[in-house]
């Protein structure tokens, strides 16, 4: 009786979650938890398609590790009783200085995709993006979503589609432009080479098997609309509804002759902030905000181009010393962690934007996975603050870190 009283008093049962969802969730810490949990229930080609990078996936790799290459120089006793997370990207405000980067095919990890990533950024006061290669159109997102919203261009050989695209972005509301600059041609993601990867997934006996491991994603994927580009249904481009691989596309649909002078046709098309994304150099940097662009993403798409192209972080530094005052600069690639967000703001970026981190979150949970996931941002935002002794996101300054 003695045993069983004291073993009760040490043993707290938690009470049984019934809901599957938040069970899952529970168990998701970190970014490589909802990563983890993603990948048990997605077919094996759909998690490539998302986790995969370039080539030998050293780009991949560094953006993460990079931030591992800096350390903080905390201050303490400095009452951070209050803590202020909140910042103003191009005027506008954000309860974070964090974005969610465009995807393509973001429906490719659970039915809601895009309507579930922006209804969650929303709610915790974030700006959202919707890719050119979007499984939900302008429209659909608009209907949900009365956050910040922006929309990223891929620059189709045919302007007047693009055009297009832009005005109906502008009439649903969006405040900016992320104009992709880093994929004149595909990288060559060799896990999607080896899988026969296409989009949407061509089903063949090996997709059949994979389906048949994962049944949840199969049954949600089965009972839902078909996965399309949903911007360009109907339009005179491939939309999706016949399975293509990414690289035949791209090669087929983009132009590959982007260059400087096409900025000003964008200036003569849209009114708002453009951010160029996929900056790589400071000189390409200085270039862009000498034409009187007003964002920098500096951004290696996720390590998914060009492999031993630099890590982001490392050129936040070079490029704002160069930049002075001017330019808004978003350190795009390798974010996981809310103490991440501080480095690059130490450094002097304005903003970072996040990919895999939701795109995980999603497939891991659908939309309250990845408003879990952004929850996780904003705790590690807020403790990093506070354990370093700064209030606010203007007190981020660059003495908080060093390079090791
Ligand atoms: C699955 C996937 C699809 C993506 N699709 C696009 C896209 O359509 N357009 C684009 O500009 N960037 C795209 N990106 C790049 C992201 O916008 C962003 O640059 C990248 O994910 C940031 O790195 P992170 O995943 O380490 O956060 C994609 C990234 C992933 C992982």
């Amino acid at each position: 009786m003695g045993m069983l009283r004291t073993f009760r008093s040490v043993v707290q049962f938690d009470s049984i979650t019934l809901d599957r969802v938040e069970r899952r969730l529970k168990k998701a810490a970190c970014i490589d938890d909802y990563r983890r949990i993603a990948k048990r229930r997605l077919p094996f080609g759909v998690f490539d398609y998302i986790d995969g990078g370039a080539e030998d996936e050293r780009t991949l790799a560094r953006n993460v590790t990079t931030f591992a290459d800096l350390e903080f120089k905390p201050r303490v006793l400095r009452d951070v009783s209050n803590i202020d997370t909140s910042t103003t990207i191009f005027g506008r405000p954000a309860a974070m200085p964090l974005i969610l980067a465009p995807t393509g095919f973001t429906r490719i990890a659970h039915s809601q995709g895009e309507l579930a990533v922006a209804r969650a950024a929303a709610q915790a006061g974030l700006p959202w993006s919707l890719s050119t290669m979007g499984t939900r159109s302008i429209e659909e997102v608009a209907a949900v979503s009365d956050g910040e919203k922006w929309f990223q261009v891929y620059t189709w050989k045919d302007r007047g589609l693009v055009e297009d695209l832009i005005k109906r972005a502008k009439a649903s509301g969006f405040t900016a432009i992320w104009l992709t600059v880093d994929t004149a041609v595909l990288g060559r993601r060799e896990r999607d080479v080896r899988r026969g990867m296409t989009l949407p997934p061509k089903v063949g006996l090996g997709t059949l098997v994979d389906g048949a491991i994962h049944p949840s994603w199969t049954i949600d994927f089965l009972r839902n609309d078909p996965i399309t580009f949903a911007n360009v249904v109907g339009k005179n481009v491939e939309d999706g509804s016949t399975a293509v691989s990414l690289a035949e596309h791209v090669a087929r649909q983009f132009d590959q002759a982007l260059s400087w002078d096409d900025i000003d046709w964008l200036r003569s098309i849209w009114d708002g902030p453009i951010v160029l994304k996929g900056i790589q150099t400071v000189a390409d940097a200085k270039q862009a905000v000498a034409m009187g662009v007003e964002g920098i993403g500096l951004s290696n798409h996720g390590g998914r181009q060009l492999d031993d192209a630099p890590a982001p972080i490392s050129l936040v530094e070079p490029v704002r010393q160069e930049l002075g005052d001017s330019g808004t600069i978003i350190c795009d690639g390798g974010a996981r962690r809310g103490s991440d967000i501080v480095k690059a703001i130490a450094l002097g970026a304005d903003a970072v934007s996040i990919g895999r981190p939701y795109f995980y979150a999603l497939g891991a949970g659908g939309e309250r996975g990845v408003a879990h996931m952004l929850n996780f941002m904003r705790e590690g935002l807020e403790r990093t603050m506070a354990l370093s002794g700064v209030r606010s996101v203007q007190e981020i300054e660059r003495k908080l870190v060093r390079w090791k």
